[in-house]
């Protein structure tokens, strides 16, 4: 364990009438893992985990759409990165819903994964 704990842009807990159904993070992308947009790595990474009931009523694209909205206000300019495995087809609709492109695609953990990238800016043209 490191003395001093890891900082992380951003952590939601999502409430449905009170109750937790999920949570959104804001993770720095290490060095060590495959997939990056800046040569210097430490991009945001968005991680997403919801309560399988919560599942299928778009709780999870609305939350996520605020929370890169936040972010898009907290650090603008920044890109956010994700990464999933490929089979995971829930994670990869909401992905594209949330205007995440594929950047490339590799193998780990002994499956392919997808990994893409978001970016508040609007490039000219
Ligand atoms: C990935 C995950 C967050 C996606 O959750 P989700 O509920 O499928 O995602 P959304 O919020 O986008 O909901 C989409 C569904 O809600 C439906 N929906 C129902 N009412 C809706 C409404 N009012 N508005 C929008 N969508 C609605 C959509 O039609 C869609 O259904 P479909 O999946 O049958 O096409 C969830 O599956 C999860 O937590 N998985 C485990 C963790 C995980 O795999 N994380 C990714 C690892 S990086």
């Amino acid at each position: 364990m490191p003395e001093v704990p890891g900082r992380r842009p951003g952590c939601f807990v999502v409430d449905l009438d009170g109750a937790m159904i999920g949570y959104i993070t804001f993770d720095r992308r290490g060095a060590e893992h495959p997939g990056h947009v800046r040569p210097e790595a430490g991009e945001a990474a968005l991680g997403y985990l919801f309560l399988p009931e919560a599942w299928g009523r778009g709780y999870a694209a609305e939350a996520c759409a605020a929370a890169l909205d936040w972010f898009a206000g907290a650090l603008p300019s920044e890109p956010v990165v994700l990464c999933t495995q490929a089979a995971n087809d829930r994670a990869m609709r909401l992905a594209a819903k949330l205007g995440f492109t594929e950047v490339k695609r590799f193998e780990d953990y002994g499956a392919e994964q997808w990994f893409g990238a978001w970016s508040s800016v609007t490039l000219p043209g």
